[in-house]
């Protein structure tokens, strides 16, 4: 296919509002994909086989987590067009996968819901596509609903935001019933640049390709997706990864289609994938630039490692596990360049990893991908945001991890002040939720910077608020007191001083490292006393009295004691069965090394003590 009839788009928009439905439906009318009856797809999310969707949890939850790739053909007045598709997630925490895919398109379609209209993550993607010089076509999606209101929608976004297109030119589809599609391909193909790259003097050129996502297969190894920016490159090809300098010997090309379809060649301008025989998944770096081992190019971009927003202790279940959890996270981290990775031992779970996210959901789809696709039980501790503690001496420690928060005394004589990340949030909302909107963001330590109006109905807030509350309850309030009408996004917005103090938990005088936490000192003393409260609630009777603490900066704000009991863990088992007896001691004994909070005195249940490690 010659280079001008080359397109490449990603699909941008706010959560839910069609993407990978459109992804699908591009698909069948490419035929990419069988045409399947519509009578046979469920009306619930769950029941739908998004084809782009393919990981389990996206099947289970009905979101995008990863970005996906596909090339597609298209014909208009009799000429075949090659069009590369990249699907994204909409979701804030999985920012860096569409700024990566856009680094691999020039163009963007921007799907808006026409009942829902503009919301906060349209403005976002819009934001990050526009900053990256994308040509942006705003799209209107599910005309087919009763209360679609396209024009008015269409009139919004001709408000918020700059687009090569007038407003009546925005196309109208239903990317569940197809309506509007087929044009929606012709205006791609009539309005969309080619890549700038795909000219025939571009593909004489030297080879440069960028790596944009990579994976692991079970047969083929480690499979790179690559952006061909200049030149060719085919089976046999000696290549130099820019980053790691690496060496490398091309063993397969193709492009996906979806499925992995072996081709020639891949030339400037193309997207497909390479097997280069890595041996390690860790060799495949996002971002990086490819060229041949004789022509070496200067890097396509510079790679920037994402910056972790939260930071969990994650651990084995059963200690035994350690290693098998060890692979779990490389391989699922190879897949996912975004999560940092540590070693951590902490005296009540042992040993294990403090691993760093893009948010909670991010984290949330970890833990499952940990669960459904490697089978892996963990405890995965509080999220909390790294803090920056300054020193007298003038240095400044970063600490994420709360355990290893100086203690009253060595503050006293040794730090000067302390430091909390703060994000810029910007709120979407009808109207009539402004009032209340702004009480959250004051109970939340905020401060409300901006308000502009968007049309009669809808207003933008913008606020700065600690990164800490935004990541705990925050957008569950937003939903709370608006209704579920307004949407919130945030972007990082720097450090700034704050009265941070650590809140302990302590069993019989001795602190819980787990379940220690960082607070404003505002909000730390309710937090212990809910703690205590909390757990109160779950140790139940021991074998010794509990006296259970709750403090804050190293004082006592809360007090409890449980009273003990004493018990025979196989009373229950009658009748002589020894077998049965001995196996139960055994699982208790082993469930034990797991569930105890303190100096193996303090036994709880799994699933108690799990909850109790992970739900702050
Ligand atoms: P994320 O991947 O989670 O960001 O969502 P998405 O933007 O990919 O949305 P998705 O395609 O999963 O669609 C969300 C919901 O809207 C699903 O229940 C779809 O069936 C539904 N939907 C998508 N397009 C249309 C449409 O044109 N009409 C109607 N009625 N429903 C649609």
């Amino acid at each position: 296919i010659p280079p001008e009839r080359i397109r490449g788009f990603s699909i941008i928009a706010h959560v839910d509002h069609g993407k990978s439905t459109l992804a699908d439906r591009l698909l069948e009318l490419t035929g990419a994909i069988a045409k399947r009856d519509p009578a046979a797809t469920g009306t619930d999310k769950k029941e739908q086989e998004q084809v782009l969707d393919n990981l389990a949890v996206e099947k289970n939850r009905g979101i995008t987590v990863k970005a996906q790739t596909v090339s597609l053909l298209w014909k208009r007045r009799g000429e075949v067009y090659l069009l590369n598709l990249i699907d994204t997630p909409g979701h804030v925490d999985f920012h860096y996968e569409v700024a990566r895919s856009l680094a691999a398109s020039q163009n963007a379609l921007l799907l808006v819901d026409a009942t829902q209209g503009v919301q906060a993550q349209t403005v976002a993607n819009y934001t990050l596509a526009f900053d990256m010089g994308l040509d942006i076509l705003p799209v209107i999606n599910k005309i087919d609903l009763p209360s679609a209101q396209p024009e008015a929608v269409a009139d919004q976004i001709d408000a918020a935001l700059v687009v090569p297109f007038a407003s009546h030119e925005f196309p109208h589809v239903s990317a569940k019933t197809g309506e509007g599609v087929a044009a929606l391909l012709d205006l791609i193909v009539d309005r969309m640049a080619p890549p700038p790259e795909a000219s025939v003097a571009a593909r004489d050129a030297p080879l440069r390709m960028l790596l944009f996502d990579s994976w692991y297969n079970a047969y083929k190894g480690v499979i790179c997706l690559m952006a061909v920016k200049t030149g060719r490159v085919r089976v046999g090809d000696t290549v130099v990864a820019h980053a790691t300098q690496h060496v490398y010997t091309v063993t397969e090309v193709g492009i996906l289609a979806p499925a992995m379809t072996p081709a020639a060649t891949l030339s400037a301008g193309q997207v497909g994938y390479l097997c280069l025989n890595m041996k390690k998944k860790s060799e495949s770096v996002v971002g990086d630039t490819f060229y041949h081992r004789a022509r070496p190019q200067p890097p396509v971009q510079t790679v920037t490692p994402v910056k972790p927003l939260v930071h969990a202790g994650v651990f084995p279940m059963d200690p035994v596990e350690l290693p098998a959890l060890t692979d779990a996270i490389e391989s699922l981290t190879v897949h996912d360049p975004a999560i940092s990775v540590a070693k951590e031992t902490s005296g009540t779970l042992g040993q294990g990893f403090r691993l760093g996210f893009c948010g909670n959901l991010h984290m949330d789809v970890f833990r499952e991908r940990l669960e459904m696709e490697h089978q892996m039980e963990t405890l995965i501790t509080h999220p909390t945001v790294a803090y920056r503690l300054l020193k007298n001496d003038g240095t400044v420690v970063v600490t994420n991890n709360p355990a290893r928060w100086p203690d009253e005394a060595e503050i006293a004589s040794h730090y000067a002040a302390f430091e909390e990340p703060f994000v810029v949030a910007t709120l979407l909302s009808p109207v009539t939720y402004v009032g209340a909107l702004l009480s959250l963001v004051g109970d939340n330590r905020g401060e409300h910077l901006d308000t502009t109006y968007l049309d009669d109905h809808r207003v933008m807030i913008k606020a700065r608020l600690p990164l800490a509350n935004v990541l705990t309850r925050f957008h569950s309030d937003v939903k709370a007191r608006s209704s579920g009408y307004a949407s919130f996004e945030y972007t990082e917005a720097g450090y700034r001083r704050s009265d941070l103090v650590k809140v302990r938990v302590l069993l019989n005088g001795e602190p819980v490292d787990a379940l220690s936490s960082i607070h404003h000192r505002s909000e730390a003393n309710a937090v212990a006393r809910a703690w205590v409260q909390r757990l109160k609630g779950v140790i139940k009777r021991q074998l010794i009295d509990v006296a259970i603490q709750g403090q804050v900066a190293g004082k006592t704000v809360a007090r409890e004691t449980v009273k003990q009991v004493v018990k025979d863990v196989t009373q229950w088992i009658y009748g002589g069965d020894r077998t049965r007896k001995d196996k139960l001691l055994a699982k208790v004994k082993r469930g034990k090394s797991r569930m105890r909070l303190f100096a193996n005195k303090i036994e709880l249940d799994p699933e108690t003590f799990r909850s109790l490690i992970s739900q702050p």
